[in-house]
């Protein structure tokens, strides 16, 4: 059974091992923030963090996972509060939000390794598709977030979610309740 430490708990998925990690996490751990779109590696909305880097999890197997640091969308901050989730509602850089979660995902890496990325550097940390066509707002949202985790801007925390991470992850088929719902992040 894969083992793996999800959004800061560790976890067991009674799964096997080269399911892809994207359907562990949104079909087992519930986690459905994390995005299905191409399955095949080209659109980024699955990115997930595995030890701190942006992944694409739709390529990633739960063997390939075992005893690493699986971070979801749900788990980046516990209140909305992580700098690329703030600086992205300030920008309006979100439209029908399909792909955001991958997006936030990819910035939030870039932003822990570079704080003050250019236009370029972002084009190419952060290559995920939007067919919404946010990209302007995208990069200006980045670019803000990189001066908030540099201190030089305060924005508010973004909007509470509609549902609680631990409410989303209640039905668990392969893991137990409690570890699902504790790997929610709240
Ligand atoms: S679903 Fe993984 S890259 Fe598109
Ligand atoms: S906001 Fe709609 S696909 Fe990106």
């Amino acid at each position: 059974m894969p083992a793996l430490t999800l959004n800061d708990r560790p976890v067991q998925f009674e799964m096997d091992a080269q399911t892809p990690l994207l359907w562990a996490l949104r079909d087992a751990a519930n986690l459905t923030g994390t995005k299905y779109g191409c399955g095949v590696g080209d659109c980024g909305a699955c990115m997930v963090l595995i030890d701190g880097e942006a992944l694409r999890s739709c390529l990633v197997t739960l063997a390939e996972a075992e005893g690493r640091f699986v971070t979801t969308i749900e788990g980046l901050s516990r209140d909305r509060s992580h700098p690329v989730q703030q600086a992205m509602v300030a920008e309006q850089a979100i439209q029908c939000g399909f792909c955001t979660p991958g997006i936030v995902i990819a910035a939030a890496a870039l932003i822990a390794r570079n704080p003050s990325p250019s236009e370029e550097e972002i084009v190419a940390a952060v290559p995920n598709l939007c067919r919404c066509g946010v990209y302007p707002r995208l990069v200006a949202a980045i670019q803000r977030a990189g001066r908030v985790a540099r201190r030089r801007e305060r924005l508010d925390a973004a909007p509470a979610p509609g549902i609680d991470p631990a409410d989303a992850a209640l039905a668990v088929p392969a893991m137990s309740r409690t570890t699902a719902a504790e790997a929610g992040g709240e």
